[in-house]
């Protein structure tokens, strides 16, 4: 099966097309579409094959749920089984957004959809071609990240293209996404919220509207014998075929520790990618470089990180160099996606 391509923005909706993909999903097919935060595969929600079909397709370990997504918060009330006060009032501030709540499932929801758990993960994204297409689909969109699994998630059609082009039914083309790291997970199933994910939306938003907010200790270091609560975060991720180093240390040090390194494999036959940003590109001196951003404009670096681990599987590099970007404000969830990447290699550049 090869996918058909359906090119539209959110300004100019080409409705006919997504009155096709929204047939395509009610028969059980998979639609790729864009969210604000990555795009997402998308299947019908209440349909068990079409869930084991979104799993197939990935080649996703299926104890890994899926997230379902609505474009009505009304809806939210048939797929779960209780929503507390303090989800009313995160919904009311962060929905349609980048945030995905958890909450204990009604029965509605197979548990093919959940990954055998009895919650579900439900997320009302900020992106016109994603909620029309949802509700064109029959409501409740199952969509993961609409990458091959392991690999990193897609932040163009293209990226999509190149990972499932041939096993889907159709990818609606709505150009880059806005955000390009995934969701914060938020789950609702204790007393106290915890976040199972970092994202854009941060801990210090959520405790503004709801009060105390926990992290999924996971999250903040490397543990071993505790397993994350979102069975998807324990998976190595966004990993790019050549082996990842994170640089850490004074932006000084970073830039000539990488520099040495990047000689080093040179002189073993290999060569250096290296991930800097517009304030230090210029300084380095061997290697593939590429630019993530603008150290001041952290969003940036968010928008490019995934674009820029696929394009060194591409470019050659037989290793790879990061800079660390511990930003203000998206420098956790940042930092979570490059440490997955990395598989939590880390060279510290004061010690070198
Ligand atoms: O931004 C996003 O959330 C994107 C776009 C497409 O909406 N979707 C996305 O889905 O990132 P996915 O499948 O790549 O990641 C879903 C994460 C996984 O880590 C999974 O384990 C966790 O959510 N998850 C889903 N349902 C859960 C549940 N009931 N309890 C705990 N974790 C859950
Ligand atoms: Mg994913």
């Amino acid at each position: 099966m090869k996918a058909s391509i359906y090119k539209m923005t959110e300004e100019q909706i080409d409705e006919e097309a997504i009155l096709k993909a929204g047939e395509l999903l009610k028969k059980g097919e998979l639609v790729a579409f864009p969210t604000e935060t990555v795009y997402g595969l998308g299947g019908n929600a209440l349909d068990p094959e079409a869930s084991r079909k979104i799993y197939a397709a990935k080649g996703r370990p299926s104890d890994n749920p899926l997230i379902v997504h609505i474009a009505d918060f009304e809806d939210l009330k048939k797929i779960t089984a209780k929503i507390p006060e303090k989800a009313y009032l995160t919904a009311e501030r962060f929905w349609p957004g980048p945030l995905t709540m958890i909450f204990e499932k009604s029965d509605i929801v197979p548990l093919e959809t959940t990954g055998g758990l009895q919650s579900v993960a439900v997320r009302f994204p900020n992106h016109v071609i994603a909620q029309e297409l949802i509700l064109a689909g029959g409501g409740y969109i199952a969509a993961p990240s609409a990458n091959t699994s392991g690999r990193p998630s897609p932040t163009t059609a293209g990226h999509v293209e190149e990972d499932l082009g041939n096993q889907i039914a159709a990818i609606i083309d709505g150009g880059p996404v806005e955000i390009g790291i995934e969701s914060t997970i938020l789950d609702f199933t204790d007393e106290v919220p915890v976040i199972l994910r970092p994202g854009y939306i941060t801990k210090e938003m959520l405790e503004e509207v709801v009060g105390q907010v926990k992290v999924d200790p996971t999250l903040l270091k490397k543990t071993d014998g505790i397993k994350p609560k979102a069975p998807g975060m324990k998976y190595r991720h966004y990993a790019p075929k050549a082996d990842l180093y994170i640089v850490k240390g004074k932006e000084k040090n970073v830039i000539n520790c990488i520099n040495r390194l990047a000689v080093q494999e040179q002189e073993k036959g290999g060569i250096a990618g290296i991930i800097g940003t517009e304030e230090s590109v210029g300084q380095y001196t061997d290697g593939i470089v590429k630019c993530i951003g603008s150290r001041k404009e952290e969003e940036s670096i968010a928008k490019h990180l995934y674009e820029v681990l696929r394009e060194f599987d591409s470019s050659g590099a037989t290793v790879i160099f990061s800079e660390s970007f511990d930003t203000p404000v998206m420098g956790q969830a940042i930092m979570n996606r490059l440490l997955k990447a990395a598989g939590h290699k880390i060279i510290n550049s004061e010690e070198e």
